[in-house]
């Protein structure tokens, strides 16, 4: 029998990408083995979004090259995902076996059942995969409900990697919801690199927040919609508006919180991002959700450094994180991508620069965040049990907003269990909760 081992890099789109193959070849007879010295093939999803994730990859590389060479045994190594496009060459160079530039799992499959009978066929439509819940955490799934993007941010390599948005039929989708809810999921999260441009793409497609709506009626019929829950990600403010909030406050499955990147406080850097928002649109949108609950929890994506910020420039950043008030933040200095459209208008920025205010911003929203999370204390909320926490006397649970809240290990729970709870203190920066 033929093993396999996997790793994963990048965004949520990779890992269920990894997660629908690692399924498709469990079900070909393949094994998965945590032991790369001893596989017969292995298997990297890449990623390209940073100048970081591609160099763990080469390093990964490099190192499987040695060992499958010093072990002598015939172990196949192969890519695939965002570095197929961004770095065929090098990773050609460095010896891997095959690249894989489409999404595409056939031809995975193929090419590891039988070399000699793979035809390699560039596929222009894509295809999506059937899904799987999560194979640690099966009360979890992700649903791809888009691929690709249109987006064009200057300084984004996913366009370019990843192609044109393609988004999948509404039918499809409620299907592949109903079969997920029937293999135990709890909690399904719909993903795309910008989830509210779903459906534009195709003629006579309803709108992602028709989708919503939908996918909430369906979860009523089968389940009940207060034993699942609907996430998604991510979220672009341009497409961002109020039947959008009005829908994410109002049905029952969906959870109470958003990922919006705005990635500058800046309305100039905005605007040399492709952005296609400035600062004041933001805000305005944030307050749709705002006026149902001044504790909205909103999270996002920072890039600082980018286009020769300026000191007033990344200032204006600051200040947006302080009046908006995020309970979470990615921050990120940029990374110059080739390929980018940034990369080709040779944009400027210095990297001594990015990195000093990267240092600075990482501190600057532990302090706004630690604030936000205090005012927590005392409140209730529905939570879903979702692991057993490291030290083994809680549960590590997640709230219908999607903060993190740890219960008392009093009894067996099973995983994907909702309850109320009411939030009784903060230890070690996390909110420690009771069921009610
Ligand atoms: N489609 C999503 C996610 C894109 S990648 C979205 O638009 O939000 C996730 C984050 O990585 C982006 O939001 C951005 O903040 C960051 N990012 C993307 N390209 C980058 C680059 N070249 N340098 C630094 N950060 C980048
Ligand atoms: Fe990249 Fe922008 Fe598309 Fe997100 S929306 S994937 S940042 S181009
Ligand atoms: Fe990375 Fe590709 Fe996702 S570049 S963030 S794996 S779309």
């Amino acid at each position: 029998m033929k093993n396999f081992y996997l790793e994963n890099y990048g965004c949520q789109m990779n890992k269920a990408d990894s997660n629908s193959l690692i399924n498709s070849l469990m079900q070909e007879g393949f094994i998965q083995t945590e032991d790369y010295q001893n596989a017969d093939n292995i298997i990297i999803n890449t990623c390209s979004v940073r100048a970081h994730a591609e160099e763990r990859v080469f390093s990964k590389v490099k190192l499987f090259n040695a060992e499958r060479k010093k072990n002598k045994k015939n172990t196949k190594l192969i890519i695939m995902g965002c570095m197929a496009q961004t770095s065929k060459n090098i990773l050609e160079n460095l010896g891997v076996d095959k690249i894989f530039d489409v999404y595409n799992e056939t031809n995975i499959l193929d090419y590891m059942k039988d070399e000699e009978v793979f035809i390699k066929k560039f596929n222009d439509n894509y295809i999506f995969n059937k899904s799987y819940v999560d194979k640690d955490k099966p009360h979890k799934a992700f649903l791809p409900i888009s691929h690709g993007c249109n987006n064009w941010c200057s300084y984004c390599i996913v366009p370019h990697t990843r192609g044109k948005m393609v988004s999948r039929k509404s039918s499809e989708i409620i299907e592949e919801v109903k079969r997920l809810i029937e293999s135990g999921a709890k909690e399904i999260t719909l993903l795309g690199q910008n989830v509210n441009s779903y459906g534009l793409d195709i003629e006579n497609e309803i709108s992602f927040t028709d989708l919503l709506y939908l996918i909430d009626k369906t979860i009523d019929k089968t389940v009940g919609n207060n034993k699942i829950w609907i996430r998604f990600l991510t979220s672009h403010p341009k497409d961002f508006d109020k039947d959008l909030a009005d829908a994410i406050w109002n049905l029952r499955s969906v959870g109470k919180h958003i990922h919006l990147p705005f990635q500058s406080g800046s309305n100039r850097i905005l605007k040399l991002m492709n952005r296609k928002y400035d600062k004041e649109e933001y805000i305005k949108k944030i307050s749709y959700l705002r006026e149902y609950a001044d504790d909205f929890p909103i999270s996002t994506d920072i890039i600082v450094g980018y286009a020769d910020e300026t000191e007033e420039e990344y200032k204006e950043t600051l200040d947006l994180l302080k009046e908006i008030g995020f309970e979470d933040a990615y921050l990120y200095k940029y990374s110059e991508r080739e390929g980018s459209i940034a990369y080709k208008k040779k944009v400027k920025y210095d990297e001594k620069v990015g990195s000093e205010r990267l240092r600075e911003l990482v501190d600057f929203q532990r302090v706004l965040a630690q604030k936000l999370l205090n005012k927590q204390v005392g409140k209730r909320s529905e939570i879903m049990i979702d692991d057993t926490a490291k030290d083994n006397i809680h549960y590590q649970c997640r709230s219908k907003e999607n903060r993190l809240i740890l219960v008392k290990k009093e009894k067996e729970l099973n995983m994907g269990d909702i309850y109320d709870c009411e939030i009784t203190e903060i230890k070690n920066h996390t909110l420690i909760g009771e069921i009610i």
